[in-house]
């Protein structure tokens, strides 16, 4: 008998870690729904179940706030209080939203939603159409965003502002250690991880780092989980954030389309964002996007792959100088074809440990995205086949190491397959 194919095991992966409703990232790891988790998932579900797609993202908008934010983690009232930290207790979100079912966190995480949505729509037209998937999303994605443009602009620069290292999706990055470090963090005594019970020490942020994290969410919690830029002792603008957001304006003019409604707004925002990112973020010496602490200004880690994700806004202006970074010593992306989630010559480097350095396979679907988008094509195609390789020699891990391919993190994680398995489908 033949060995089951990559396309066959990743569909695998993504049928064991459905819900029901929804999928969990990872069994063990990640037992709930998570928000940009979710998004990938459905690029790759589309070509499992369009259906099973759509729910994906409409089981997560079902948490939705008033306030039109998407929370970061839904829970899933199946799974035990136990399994993960911090759990529903932790972020008590029925004290703002007034619903105990679905219990949420009160983050968020980057806007990939509309993306999917639009993608999943693509996959099968009929479908989607007779369930009305767009017509029904497409409010709440509008809300979303308002949420991010009106609430989250944290410096009134018009880009998009994260208040916690979770929200960035790249937690323990090296660009936030400078931020970080002002905050006081509760003792490692006073809180249970549940994160190590599955995972390597030396593959997961600090307990240093954690206490930190839980001090913002405790304190964002407890401020009614308020935006007032002044309420955060962590505060920055996200180029990652804004930039999804952009691409993501594009597809929200597409499926405005689609359901005959107005797409100009949408293409106002995709150019409003652009400018922002470029005026405010980008830096031609280094030709990246650092993001910016909105209390001193700073700009915070020119080593984060965050700052060539932008490749993704089309009609970049100063797409030539991130190939430039991409190719250059820091990434080395033609030679790897693995994107290094931080800057390989800096010495907080680290092969092995979450985002101060594995490659993500999220990561490298966008890269190849955005690379498409301006034309390099080439490029896009060697990121494409170094996935490819290395999900083949590691399977559907959470993270590689980008220099050896060697497998870190979660093992069957939901989104490697789904996007192992997108990258698969012919484009
Ligand atoms: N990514 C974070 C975790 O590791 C929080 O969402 O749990």
């Amino acid at each position: 008998m033949r060995a089951p194919t990559l396309g066959a095991r990743a569909t695998g992966v993504l049928l064991a870690n459905w819900r029901g409703q929804s999928t969990v990232p990872a069994a063990d790891l990640y037992p709930h729904q998570w928000s940009w988790d979710s998004a990938f998932v459905a690029l790759g579900l589309r070509h499992v179940s369009a259906r099973r797609a759509q729910r994906e993202l409409e089981s997560l908008f079902g948490a939705q706030w008033t306030d039109g934010r998407v929370p970061h983690i839904v829970f899933d009232p199946a799974s035990s209080p136990r399994a993960y930290f911090p759990g529903p207790d932790f972020w008590r979100s029925a004290d703002v939203t007034g619903r105990h079912r679905p219990a949420t966190s009160g983050l968020v995480q980057p806007p990939v939603h509309a993306l999917a949505a639009w993608e999943t729509f693509r996959a099968d037209p009929a479908t989607a159409r007779r369930r009305g998937f767009l017509p029904r999303l497409y409010p709440r994605l509008r809300a979303w965003h308002r949420y991010l443009t009106e609430r989250r602009d944290l410096g009134g620069t018009g880009l998009v502002g994260i208040v916690h290292p979770w929200e960035s999706g790249m937690d323990n990055s090296p660009a936030w250690d400078g931020p970080l470090s002002r905050v006081p963090p509760v003792p490692a005594r006073e809180f249970r991880r549940r994160d190590l019970d599955h995972a390597s020490a030396t593959e997961r942020p600090t307990d240093l780092d954690y206490g930190r994290y839980v001090r913002l969410a405790a304190d964002y919690r407890d401020s009614g989980y308020s935006d007032r830029p002044e309420r955060h002792s962590f505060a920055v603008e996200d180029p990652l954030t804004t930039a999804l957001l952009a691409a993501a304006e594009d597809a929200m003019a597409a499926i405005a389309t689609e359901i005959g409604a107005d797409p100009g707004p949408h293409r106002r925002e995709v150019d409003r964002l652009r400018a922002a990112l470029v005026d405010e973020l980008f830096d031609p010496a280094t030709g990246t996007f650092p993001a910016r602490d909105v209390h001193t200004g700073a700009a915070l880690g020119y080593g984060s792959v965050a700052g060539i994700v932008p490749l993704v806004v089309p009609g970049l202006p100063v797409a030539d100088a991130l190939l430039a970074t991409a190719t250059g010593p820091r990434f080395r992306l033609a030679e790897l074809g693995l994107p290094a989630s931080f800057d390989l010559t800096d010495e907080r480097f680290d092969t092995s440990r979450y985002w101060r350095g594995p490659a993500w396979f999220n990561i490298g679907w966008l890269l190849c995205r955005g690379l498409r988008e301006h034309g390099a094509i080439g490029l896009a195609g060697t990121v494409r086949g170094a996935l490819l390789r290395a999900a083949e020699r590691a399977g559907f891990r959470e993270y590689v190491d980008p220099l050896s391919g060697q497998g870190h993190g979660a093992k069957d994680f939901s989104w490697t397959a789904a996007v192992i398995l997108d990258l698969l489908h012919p484009t």
